[in-house]
């Protein structure tokens, strides 16, 4: 189905968290890690802002920070820093970045905050009255510096 889209398997990566919830801990493995698929759209490579460095598959980091829930709480909402890793990775200042499934709008914060345009969508009104309020405050801040 990707290739009939023009888009190009690259890697599969694993992300790993380093606090994960303990649920059921003494009757099986805990659950921490979520896998990620990266695809290159119309040819094989795409933005790798590696900087000469080797980036492996692999991404470890803790689970989101209290202040990153300040506007509700989203069920599977990523951590900032994680995202962020992504952005600069794979996009440069002024792309567009898209994300269909927005959430809590962490893309959305991490590209404004990286000087990426953004396009969101989320389908349930509260998890997009959350994404909204959270971009809105990083453009604020980002106003407040420019001003600055
Ligand atoms: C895994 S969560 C995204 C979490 C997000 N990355 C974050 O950090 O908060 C996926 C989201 O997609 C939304 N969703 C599911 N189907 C959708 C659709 N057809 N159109 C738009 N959003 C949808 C769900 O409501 C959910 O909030």
């Amino acid at each position: 189905m990707a290739s009939k889209h023009k888009f190009y398997y690259k890697t599969t990566g694993v992300w790993h968290k380093t606090n994960p919830m303990p649920r059921n801990m003494n009757l099986h493995f805990i659950n921490s890690t979520e896998g990620w698929i990266y695809f290159v759209n119309k040819g094989k490579t795409g933005t790798f802002n590696n900087k000469g460095k080797a980036i492996h598959d692999f991404i470890e980091t803790s689970v989101i920070r209290g202040n990153e829930k300040k506007y509700g709480i989203h069920p599977t909402q990523k951590p900032e820093v994680l995202f962020e890793h992504f952005v600069n990775l794979l996009s440069n200042e002024n792309d567009v970045i898209l994300d269909p499934f927005m959430g809590s709008g962490t893309a959305g914060i991490v590209s404004k905050r990286l000087n990426r345009n953004f396009v969101g969508c989320e389908i349930d009104k509260e998890y997009f009255k959350i994404a909204t309020n959270r971009i809105e405050e990083t453009l604020e801040q980002q106003i407040a510096i420019d001003l600055d």
